[in-house]
């Protein structure tokens, strides 16, 4: 093999090792746009406006940790439900969750998280509210997964084609953790 081969072979591994993505899936004809807000010292990431029933998928950072809020088109650009997100973090683990406790009244935008792989562990509810989303900062919902890839669906599941039209009313058989872990705080504490 070539050392040009070989540098590009493993260049490519380090990019599909540090890419991260979350897909949008936008369940209705509204289009949206994804604002995202970094913890300090993240890297921007610029909005994605993802079009009725359109999916977009958005690379996010190695190691971001942060959240994100939906604004549906022709309304004001005020934080909405949040999807919560810490990439890579403790023990290599990606945390998420959905949370309301900054704008409970977003029944427009972020609905549920879960891994690409599969549909659970979700976060997260299709009709707001339900039990698994975060509306205390108390609460226990944040969820884990050694996947890198996420998605989180927007918008209205009635109107979806694929997406289950029954309101998901049971547990999940996943464990759940503290929101620290969602905020990149599960360092010890000193004294
Ligand atoms: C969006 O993703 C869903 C779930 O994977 C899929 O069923 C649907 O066909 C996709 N829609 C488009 C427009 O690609």
């Amino acid at each position: 093999m070539h050392f040009s081969k070989i540098a590009s072979v493993l260049a490519a591994a380090v990019l599909a090792s540090a890419e991260n993505t979350i897909t949008f899936l936008n369940q209705d004809p509204k289009t949206r746009t994804l604002h995202f807000t970094g913890n300090p010292y993240m890297e921007a990431i610029k909005p994605v406006t993802v079009q009725g029933f359109e999916n977009v998928t958005v690379g996010i950072p190695y190691g971001w940790v942060g959240n994100f809020f939906s604004v549906t088109e022709d309304k004001p650009v005020v934080p909405g439900m949040l999807g919560e997100v810490a990439f890579n973090a403790w023990a290599g683990i990606t945390f998420f969750d959905v949370s309301a406790i900054v704008n409970p009244h977003d029944h427009d935008g972020v609905k549920r998280m879960y891994p690409a792989s599969a549909e659970e562990p979700f976060s997260g509810c299709d009709l707001f509210p339900c039990n698994f989303a975060y509306y205390l900062p108390d609460d226990v919902q944040t969820r884990a997964t050694h996947e890198t890839d996420l998605i989180c669906t927007l918008g209205d599941h009635e109107f979806s084609e694929w997406t289950t039209k029954a309101k998901r009313t049971t547990e999940v058989d996943a464990p759940v953790f503290a929101r620290d872990f969602v905020q990149g705080k599960w360092t010890p504490k000193r004294n």
